[in-house]
């Protein structure tokens, strides 16, 4: 109990004038109840005495005085709680939403955001009623509790002492024989909470619900579960219901029996009847304010507390992003950037994203860093934006050590487009605007022009004025990834950092985003991650990551040269030929042998299995088929990425990532079973499709491609075996 007062306190301390004003107002009301009770005393004495000795009117100006005071306190102290309560919430609002600025991106990748949003919701809703309004209602009572103890003992004390020893003791026999509340209320809530997510399960599943006619099956589902909190319900009012009444009688069961005592005193002329009107007036009030600390305040506190734990755990966790926040500047990007020896996991559990990666930048070169998914290059990005610091080794900009840097600082230096762009309610011209604020109108324009942005400008109603809306929902994703090049042109940054940036773009619209950023790249770095090799071509220098090293190093011409990994990921991608916008895609049986998978077909086979293949296209986050559905068709990615996950004991698990050139629904196919993965498209995907009866005579009819199909296939049965 104590930390939790000391905890209460240190939520006052910045506001304890406005604390002694609530304490001051509460002290005067109190008076007030015990001048009414005096004032009762006398005027009753008085009238039995026939002719009070003080005059009536003195009383009454007394009380018209005292209840003038009273209700004024009463309303300051009103406003001085309202203001203090909304105050102390502002403060822990902004020291929780400041604390989530200060957190590392590791923090963020890991934590979950409705998890987040109950802190700042529930959480600090509990907080105010245990830190704010159930210690001011407690307050106020103790306060009233205060004068009128000494009050009563001083009126009559063989009245006041049973009366002050007894009340204790019936409000803890009372909390603890009346059925426990607290239980069936947790129940009810538990109840709630599941009727919620099976309402919202529901609105999401709306469309296979109507597809299947599912209506009457999640009609019954839902029943059930409405009857059971239904009974929750009920089971937790009644018990709420039932601790009232018993506190009100046990609190009745002692007013009467001092009452009745004070009644027998006077009766024997042992108590002046005024006194005992007094008394019993002083009586109630005390019962009650006992009553209200004893059975609601100190629960309520104990109740809030979990509450005000889960936001001061927010508020003390760790560590904050990028341990040295050296105060050095950093003069400029002159000669190179460098990565020493630079190891990196995100947690000292997990396998390493990066193994001792040496690697030397050039100021002002065009850069490409490729590899498959999980090859560590986003990560070589995170590093050099210093949203994580490597576990070994380091990362240098010129002579300077980014340890010894001011992350801001050294974010000023860059422009980063990510590979999706978040947009904020406002204008196209403010979200723009946001890199850069000073930046002028004519500037806007041209970074508008630069990233493509024109024509849809001049679509849109109302220009660049218009409101994009909530995450930026009126934009395509290609339309949005623009808008993420132009606020980056816009810095004219030093180091513009593409992460994948032009993966959601169609073919038309990425090679113009590439032309211009290719046109950028005179008097600054630009280093790009990505997966479409085809965006390689021009840089100076390309970057192969493999399982978090670096693997080769050359321009396009010496990689393909070189006839390794990077040239094998080159000829992955060529077998296809996709239509301007992305939508169509075909494969012409001399490109079709570039494919790995269909190396070495003779032209023949080839010619014709090139006229079966439709495309299918998967816009970001569809799921192309979950694991246990049927297995119908078998899938070339074109252009994309795909997530293949699967469920083990531990829930979910991502087992591998496909891209451009990969395929994947053949295990299904050959072994007549279910899928046995859950594959869904992480960026845009387009692939070429082929049904069951296809797939088979294919396999029939080339059996080199029969042979690479089953060779893989074993090779990802195994894979999963031994997970
Ligand atoms: P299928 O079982 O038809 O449907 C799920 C697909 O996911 C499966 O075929 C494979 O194509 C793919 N898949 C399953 N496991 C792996 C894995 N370990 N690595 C890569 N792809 C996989």
């Amino acid at each position: 109990m104590l930390t939790i007062v000391r905890r209460i306190l240190a939520f006052w301390r910045p506001h304890r004038w406005l604390g002694a004003g609530l304490i001051a107002t509460m002290l005067l009301k109190a008076l007030f109840t015990v001048v009414l009770a005096l004032s009762i005393k006398v005027i009753i004495d008085g009238v039995l005495a026939d002719g009070p000795d003080t005059s009536p009117g003195s009383i009454l100006v007394l009380l018209v005085v005292g209840f003038l005071v009273s209700a004024s306190a009463g309303i300051a102290n009103g406003y001085l709680a309202a203001r203090a309560g909304a105050e102390i919430l502002a403060d822990v609002r902004l020291s929780l939403f400041d604390r989530l600025q200060e957190l590392s991106i590791g923090f963020h990748r890991k934590s979950q955001t409705g998890d987040l949003l109950a802190r700042f919701a529930t959480d600090v809703a509990q907080l105010s009623n245990g830190v704010i309004r159930q210690p001011l209602v407690g307050m106020t009572s103790f306060a009233a509790v205060l004068f009128y103890v000494p009050v009563m003992m001083l009126l009559e004390p063989r009245l006041a002492t049973p009366a002050v020893l007894m009340m204790p003791i019936v409000v803890y026999l009372v909390n603890r024989l009346a059925p426990d509340a607290d239980q069936a209320l947790d129940e009810e809530k538990r109840q709630i909470a599941a009727v919620l997510s099976s309402v919202s399960e529901n609105l999401r599943a709306q469309p296979i619900v109507r597809a299947f006619g599912l209506q009457n099956r999640s009609r019954v589902a839902f029943g059930r579960r409405i009857s059971t909190l239904r009974a929750a319900s009920s089971r937790a009012e009644f018990r709420v219901q039932l601790l009232a009444v018993f506190s009100e009688y046990a609190v009745a069961l002692v007013q009467i029996s001092v009452v009745g005592a004070g009644a027998v005193l006077a009766l024997r002329g042992k108590l002046e009847v005024g006194t005992l009107a007094a008394f019993v007036g002083l009586l109630v009030e005390f019962t009650w304010e006992t009553t209200v600390i004893g059975r609601d305040v100190l629960p309520e506190i104990r109740k809030a507390w979990s509450g005000v734990r889960r936001v001061d755990e927010l508020l003390s966790t760790g560590p904050v992003s990028a341990k040295g926040v050296g105060g050095m500047m950093v003069p400029g990007l002159e000669e190179s950037i460098r990565f020493e020896n630079v190891s990196f996991g995100y947690s000292p559990d997990d396998a390493l994203q990066l193994r001792d990666v040496n690697l030397v930048i050039p100021g002002g070169a065009y850069v490409a860093i490729v590899g498959a998914s999980g090859s560590g290059k986003s990560t070589l990005l995170s590093i050099l934006l210093r949203f994580y610091d490597p576990s070994s080794g380091r990362t240098m900009i010129d002579s300077m050590d980014l340890m010894d840097v001011d992350p801001r600082e050294l974010r000023r230096l860059m422009g980063t487009v990510f590979q999706e762009t978040f947009l904020f309610n406002a204008s196209l011209r403010e979200n723009i605007r946001l890199s850069a604020p000073e930046a002028g109108d004519a500037e806007i324009d041209a970074a508008v022009e630069a990233a493509g942005l024109s024509e849809l400008v001049e679509l849109l109603p109302d220009g660049l004025e218009t409101i994009v809306g909530e995450s930026g929902r009126q934009l395509s994703g290609g339309q949005s990834q623009r808008v993420g090049l132009a606020r980056a042109f816009l810095r004219r940054p030093q180091l513009l950092l593409l992460d994948e940036a032009t993966s959601a773009l169609d073919p038309a619209t990425e090679s113009e985003a590439v032309r211009a950023i290719e046109g950028l790249r005179s008097g600054r770095t630009v280093i790009m991650v990505t997966h479409r090799l085809e965006t390689t071509v021009n840089a100076d220098m390309i970057v192969v990551m493999r399982e978090g090293t670096v693997d080769e190093v050359g321009d396009f011409e010496e990689l393909i040269e070189r006839g390794q990994t990077f040239a094998r990921m080159w000829e992955k991608q060529q077998g296809f030929r996709v239509s301007r916008d992305g939508r169509a895609a075909s494969v012409t049986a001399d490109r079709l042998t570039a494919v790995p998978l269909l190396a070495g077909v003779p032209v023949a086979p080839l010619q014709r299995l090139a006229g079966e293949f439709v495309t299918v296209r998967f816009d970001k986050d569809a799921v192309v088929f979950e694991e246990g559905d049927p297995g119908e068709r078998f899938y070339l990615i074109v252009r994309g990425v795909v997530e293949v996950s699967r469920m083990g004991e531990a829930g979910e698990r991502v087992v591998a990532y496909l891209e451009d050139g990969d395929f994947f629904g053949e295990m299904a196919l050959l072994e007549g079973a279910p899928r046995n993965a859950t594959v869904t498209a992480v960026t845009p995907t387009t692939t070429l499709s082929i049904d069951r009866e296809q797939f088979e005579s294919m396999l029939a009819d080339v059996p080199e491609i029969a042979r690479t199909i089953r060779v893989e296939a074993a090779d990802r049965a195994r894979a999963n075996g031994s997970q």
